[in-house]
């Protein structure tokens, strides 16, 4: 497993991996001040720079939480010089790579991720993040950290719930590479060792790399990664947040497949059924879904506009966009994919 450079407009930056947690402090060392998810600061080596702590909570990916890391990191002085380490999954790494990206125009950041979503998805791409009232991740910046470092002992401590979730984005982001889903592997084999999953986060964020390093923005084959994404973000407000994100996206792909059914396309099977296999691994999902306001969450993803909605589809010749006229119809169409989804992958 080789380290590599991932090129980008802003800062080209490596990404570093580690079977054990034998140089963390080392690095950390490097650095000026660490913020980190509360839930792993306790393994964290005992001499560390000046700590922030945060709750990697969904509801706290918001501007309070960065103004008061903002006004705790002011208070320590730092500088344009100073270096931050954000330790920690997804959530951590929206809120830390968003602070790093406003303070004084923007400040040098490493990433440390810790649940296998931020290993094998979200550590490469550079996107920011923050909710606010009027929707999930509609604040943020492309801001990459100057360096990732993959330490994959911090994935010992992580419930299998959350091992869950971070397959299914790895899954997707292998099916938008081209891989089938009978060369990713079984469930039994995805949850299976150690060596499966680092192997499985490697292949991920190499075809992650090629994809993001091809459209860094956004504006074309990344969208590609946003399958199952329309339906997620929706989800996960409807519900206040009650189902977390991974899982939204593992049910948004299945109703999208779904939703290529019901428009006439050929959608792809192996895909849904794995997709299936991993979220049967999760227990019920009791969450309410406040379907009334669903549709109206669904018209705020970044990707429609005020006429034409476009959705990623996962079809028998690959992913794909698709994209038709916004009108009361379609609207109604994705939420009965939505509920048919939830009701036979979550709520069964
Ligand atoms: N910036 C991006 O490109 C990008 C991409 C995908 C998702 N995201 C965002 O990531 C977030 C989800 O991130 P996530 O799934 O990593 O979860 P998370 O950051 O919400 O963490 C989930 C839970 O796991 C705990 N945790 C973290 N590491 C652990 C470990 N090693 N052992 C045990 N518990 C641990 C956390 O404290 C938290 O309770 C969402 O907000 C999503 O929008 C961002």
């Amino acid at each position: 497993m080789d380290d590599f450079e991932v090129s980008s407009k802003i800062r080209n930056y490596k990404v570093q991996f580690h079977l054990t947690n034998e140089k963390l402090e080392e690095i950390l060392e490097g650095h000026d001040l660490v913020i980190a998810d509360k839930a792993i600061a306790y393994k964290l080596p005992p001499k560390l720079p000046e700590l922030i702590q945060l709750e990697a909570a969904e509801e706290l990916k918001d501007l309070g939480t960065v103004s008061r890391i903002v006004e705790e990191i002011g208070a320590f002085g730092l500088n344009r010089q100073s270096r931050i380490a954000v330790i920690g999954g997804g959530v951590a790494q929206d809120i830390g790579g968003f602070v790093a990206s406003i303070l004084m125009r923007g400040i040098n950041w490493s990433f440390f991720p810790t649940t296998l979503l931020a290993m094998g998805d979200s550590c490469v791409g550079g996107k920011t993040s923050i909710n606010i009232r009027a929707g999930k991740n509609l604040i943020g910046s492309f801001y990459p950290p100057g360096e990732v470092h993959v330490f994959f002992e911090f994935l010992k401590s992580l419930p299998i719930s959350l091992r869950v979730e971070g397959l299914i984005e790895v899954v997707k982001i292998l099916a938008v590479a081209g891989e089938r889903p009978n060369t990713i592997g079984t469930v039994e084999e995805l949850l299976g060792g150690e060596n499966t999953i680092q192997d499985l986060v490697y292949r991920s964020l190499l075809a992650k790399k090629s994809i993001v390093e091809s459209d860094e923005r956004d504006v074309g084959k990344r969208q590609l990664l946003n399958l199952g994404h329309t339906f997620a973000h929706a989800l996960e407000e409807a519900s206040d947040m009650g189902i977390r994100h991974g899982v939204a996206v593992g049910v948004g792909i299945v109703a999208a497949s779904k939703f290529a059914t019901l428009v006439g396309h050929k959608s792809d099977q192996e895909l849904e059924a794995l997709i299936r296999d991993l979220l049967s691994v999760l227990p019920n999902n009791l969450a309410k879904i406040e379907w009334r306001t669903f549709q109206l969450l669904i018209l705020r993803d970044k990707k429609w506009t005020k006429d034409i909605a476009t959705l990623i589809l996962p079809l028998s010749s690959g992913i794909e966009a698709w994209s038709s006229k916004v009108d009361p119809l379609l609207l109604s169409m994705v939420e009965e994919c939505a509920r048919d989804a939830v009701l036979e992958t979550l709520q069964r």
